[in-house]
């Protein structure tokens, strides 16, 4: 099974359909994944699926979208408003009034949660949605399942896009996550850039953009004294492919459009496959 994970879409950011340059890019990104020889079975957006929670930004979306051919499920950013979404998006299950459930049909069950607070840019996982995640682990405790969610519940080393040692919401989360040991990999957006740490245990991955990434600088911030660094950069959009082989699930990163192939297999570099995997006399 593929899951392919796209994350921090930000759709609007610069207006209304084509002139928006993150839809040319999340185009960019849709592309690479309908030409992989193995598409994904299911693609999953880890939220800030647009700039500005507003209906137009949310029907730009739907338009992009459609020309994903593999199923896309949709988890929320903090960029993103439950109202806007749900006019355009009504067919999206809440619980509670949050966006948070499993897709059940493939090899691994995926259980997708909502950390979106509308007025915070920060996450948040308050008791009613960890009450509802313990309920979902406690359902099928042994089968493979992974977690999306927007904002990663770690510390990334960049000093403004990070979350406060002892955080309640990472807490709560953490309490419920220990609980299980059938939870295979996490995967979460929100910081524009590829992070790899673990988390409860558990191995948690975070997404390139298909927006801007942020740049990576691990130096000290001070909120009170801007310093002319660099915070956004204009590198190409990316997108993850978690690959289960029926036993363990790994996490791969690429950009789109990738660079231009230098070696193609045909009669001429068999020869090189053949190498790789051993099989020389
Ligand atoms: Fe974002
Ligand atoms: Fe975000």
């Amino acid at each position: 099974m593929i899951l392919a994970q796209i994350s921090d879409l930000h759709i609007g950011y610069a207006g209304q359909g084509n002139v928006c340059k993150n839809a040319a890019r999340l185009r960019m990104v849709g592309d690479a994944l309908n030409d992989l020889k193995r598409p994904p079975d299911i693609v999953i957006a880890t939220g800030d699926l647009v700039e500005h929670g507003v209906e137009w930004a949310y029907k730009d979306l739907k338009n992009v979208l459609k020309q994903i051919k593999a199923p896309v499920y949709l988890a929320f950013g903090n960029h993103d408003r439950r109202g806007p979404f749900t006019k355009i998006f009504p067919k999206f299950p809440y619980v509670d009034g949050f966006l948070q459930y499993t897709v059940e049909d493939h090899a691994v069950r995926i259980i997708v949660l909502d950390t979106l607070d509308e007025n915070r840019h920060g996450g948040s996982f308050c008791q009613a949605r960890a009450d509802w995640l313990d309920a979902r682990l406690a359902e099928q405790p042994n089968r493979p399942t992974v977690i999306a969610m927007h904002h990663p519940p770690i510390r990334t080393g960049i000093g403004w896009l990070t979350i406060k040692p002892g955080a309640k919401w990472v807490e709560r989360l953490n309490g419920v996550l220990s609980r299980y040991d059938n939870v295979q990999h996490i995967f979460a957006g929100h910081i524009h850039r590829n992070i790899f740490k673990s988390f409860a245990g558990i191995t948690i991955s975070v997404s390139q953009a298909i927006a801007p990434q942020a740049k990576l600088d691990l130096a000290d911030i001070d909120p009170e004294v801007p310093d002319g660094r660099s915070l956004l950069v204009d590198d190409l959009p990316g997108f993850c492919l978690h690959f289960w082989n029926g036993e363990d699930i790994t996490t791969h990163s690429a950009q789109a459009p990738c660079g231009k192939s230098l070696l193609h297999y045909n009669k001429k570099y068999a020869y090189v496959v053949r190498h790789t995997l051993d099989l020389d006399k």
